[in-house]
């Protein structure tokens, strides 16, 4: 459903050119969950934003169910973004002044949802994560698991075709870490919630179903 052709992904940094990804060939079946691993600086990064289109590639395209998006403008891809994709990063990324109900709510109402939706599919969402009793809370009274957890809630609200983790769980201990992918893996199993997941840890990596490994900048083949 996801599929990554001969990704190139060149930066330029003054005169030098880094090439952080060199030609990557995924793909990513609906319903599973995959992990990307590798050193650091190998383009797990890189590779997640392409597959996210949250950047483009130099070169090369990425499928979406079918869908070529190389050709679509910015603004489709923004809106196939919001309506389709969800995200969790390292750092929570969650709004400070706004409340874990709030933080959800508010991309629900970016999707174009009414008032009513927004409300009960935020809380619904929130329970799911087992946050159900924290609705109001702010994120700095929150534990980072806590806070992760409303970023996970927020995006997965919206049902996303697939859901993109950039070591999520680098700021958290590990049991901390063990609830996180506890849950990925429930919304996977229960709900055939696509994941893919960058972590550099070969035990978060056991959560998944497929572990593909990244040296720099291409896949590596098996041995
Ligand atoms: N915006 C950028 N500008 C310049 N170089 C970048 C940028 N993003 C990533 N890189 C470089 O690309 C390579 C891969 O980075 P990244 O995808 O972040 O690796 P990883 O996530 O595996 O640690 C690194 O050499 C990094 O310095
Ligand atoms: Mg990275």
């Amino acid at each position: 459903m996801i599929e990554g052709i001969e990704i190139v992904r060149t930066f330029k940094m003054g005169e030098v050119q880094v090439r952080a990804l060199r030609g990557v060939n995924v793909k990513i079946r609906r319903g599973e969950f995959v992990a990307i691993m590798g050193p650091s600086g190998s383009g797990k990064t890189t590779l997640l934003n392409q597959l996210g289109l949250l950047d483009t590639p130099t070169s090369g395209k990425v499928v979406i169910d079918e869908t070529d998006t190389s050709s679509m403008s910015d603004k489709e891809k923004g809106k196939f973004r919001l309506h389709n994709l969800g995200y969790v990063f390292q750092d929570y990324a969650l709004l400070p002044e706004l409340d874990a109900s709030e933080n959800v709510y508010i991309s629900l109402m970016m999707q174009g949802k009414t008032k009513e939706e927004c409300e009960s599919a935020a809380a619904e969402i929130l329970k799911a994560v087992g946050l159900g009793d924290r609705l109001h809370q702010l994120p700095s009274k929150m534990s980072g698991g806590q806070q992760q957890r409303v970023s996970i809630a927020r995006a997965l609200a919206h049902s996303p075709r697939v859901l993109f983790a950039d070591e999520p769980c680098a700021n958290l201990d590990s049991q901390t870490s063990r609830e996180v992918l506890d849950l990925f893996k429930k919304f996977n199993t229960e709900k055939g919630q696509t994941i893919v997941m960058v972590t550099h840890e070969e035990w978060h990596a056991a959560y998944a179903d497929r572990v593909i490994r990244l040296k720099d900048g291409v896949v590596e083949k098996r041995a």
